[in-house]
């Protein structure tokens, strides 16, 4: 893009201060600016209006989940479904290890992060090891794992798995991606500059993966090595099981086109995104949208009906999932604290929120398709997320729950 066609995007858009220091870039940032503001959709930050306003939603109905009870009784039967999809080799995994992980405040990429005590276990390492039960399980299938990063950990997160060896993984069944980004902006819609010459960005979303997959030219690889079902898990989870053959074969006998593991509420109102029937489709109910009567209703048994919340861990179809892409998923506004240059130029890290990010969310995503089978996986044993440093979801939480599965650290 030359400036004449930036400056008329910018002005569009009301961002001319974009331009602010062009005259003092060098020839090659002033390469990069342009090539940026080409990228860069300013249309998404219209939506900082939204901020703290919820989407309209529809109809809730309970949704049942297939409970560890029914999984322990028909455990042969999914196991050897799940196995012969995973032998075929009709089962990929993707790493979502786009995040910025803000709220660990550790400037490397979270799977970097070193759990251990005693000796080295990065989370990435955990990560490896538990597929690598997968893989035992299959009769040492080894499948394909994407990993998706973003533009501002990708560098970092390859050269660390490189240098470790991908902790055993064989180097040609990986495949990175990277998400693409969204600009950051202040609560006018401004988007925020993080140097003279580069637009503050951050990654869209953990729902980015498919778009962004889809957009690295990765469906050649689908479609090539036969792959019809996408397990995609969080990097934080440090006990994630990964397209374990139990989830696999409940999902395809379930005849859904996307599985998600979920725990059952540990309180009516656990902090925890519901799966649950929004106007008959799939969808997802955050823990401030459920209603009293929503929590005091109860399933044929007794038992509360919205109770079972999801951990990041899908299993989706992949041909279902391609059938949505053209869809536009909702934008979620979200407040954020942004780096950015000040009028002087210095470049300021804020300690409170200072503006907005747009994301898209995977529950939009599950929302868009026609069947989902929550399957119930036992808290204790497969989620132990690390969010902050200390106390809930924090680096002590996940440690105490490694230690209680005979994880050495
Ligand atoms: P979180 O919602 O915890 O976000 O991500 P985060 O960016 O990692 O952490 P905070 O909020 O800044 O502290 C849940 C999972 O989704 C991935 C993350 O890497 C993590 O595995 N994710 C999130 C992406 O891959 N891309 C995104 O844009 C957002």
């Amino acid at each position: 893009m030359n400036l004449e066609d930036a400056k008329k995007k910018l002005e569009q858009y009301g961002q001319m201060h974009v331009l602010k220091y062009y005259d003092e870039l060098t020839d090659s940032e002033k390469k990069e600016l342009l090539a940026q503001i080409e990228d860069t959709d300013f249309a998404v930050t219209e939506n900082c209006k939204n901020l703290g306003k919820g989407g309209e939603r529809g109809k809730f109905a309970p949704l049942a989940a297939m409970q560890v009870d029914e999984i322990d009784r028909r455990r042969d039967e999914l196991f050897s479904i799940g196995k012969k999809a995973l032998k075929e080799g009709r089962v990929a995994a993707c790493l979502l290890a786009g995040g910025m992980g803000t709220r660990l405040g550790s400037d490397d990429p979270k799977g970097m992060y070193n759990i251990g005590l005693t000796k080295p276990v990065y989370i990435f390492q955990r990560l490896i090891e538990n597929l690598m039960d997968t893989v035992k399980s299959a009769d040492n299938t080894y499948i394909r794992l994407f990993i998706m990063t973003s533009e501002k950990n990708n560098d970092a997160t390859i050269a660390f798995l490189k240098e470790k060896n991908f902790f055993g993984y064989p180097g040609d069944k990986v495949t990175f991606f990277k998400q693409d980004m969204a600009p950051a902006s202040d609560y006018e819609g401004r988007v925020y500059m993080e140097s003279k010459s580069r637009i503050s960005t951050s990654p869209n979303g953990n729902a980015g993966w498919y778009a962004s997959m889809l957009r690295a030219g990765l469906r050649d690889i689908i479609l090539k090595e036969g792959i019809e079902w996408i397990d995609i898990f969080a990097v934080d989870n440090v006990l994630q099981r990964i397209a374990d053959p139990c989830f696999v074969g409940a999902t395809l006998s379930a005849g859904v086109s996307c599985g998600a593991k979920v725990v059952r509420k540990n309180a009516p109102d656990e902090k925890v995104g519901v799966m649950c029937l929004e106007d008959g489709k799939p969808s997802i109910v955050e823990y401030y949208e459920l209603s009293q009567q929503m929590m005091d209703a109860r399933d044929e048994n007794g038992d509360p009906a919205y109770n079972y919340g999801v951990i990041l861990n899908y299993l989706f179809n992949e041909k279902a999932l391609f059938e949505i892409s053209q869809k536009t998923l909702p934008l979620h506004v979200v407040e954020k604290k942004i780096p950015y240059i000040d009028e002087n130029a210095n470049l300021i890290k804020p300690d409170k929120p200072n503006g907005c990010k747009f994301e898209q969310l995977v529950l939009d995503m599950i929302h868009e398709l026609p069947s989902c089978l929550p399957y119930e996986v036992v808290r204790e044993h497969e989620f132990a997320p690390i969010k902050n440093r200390e106390g809930v979801d924090s680096v002590e939480s996940a440690r105490d729950l490694c230690r209680l599965n005979g994880i050495e650290l």
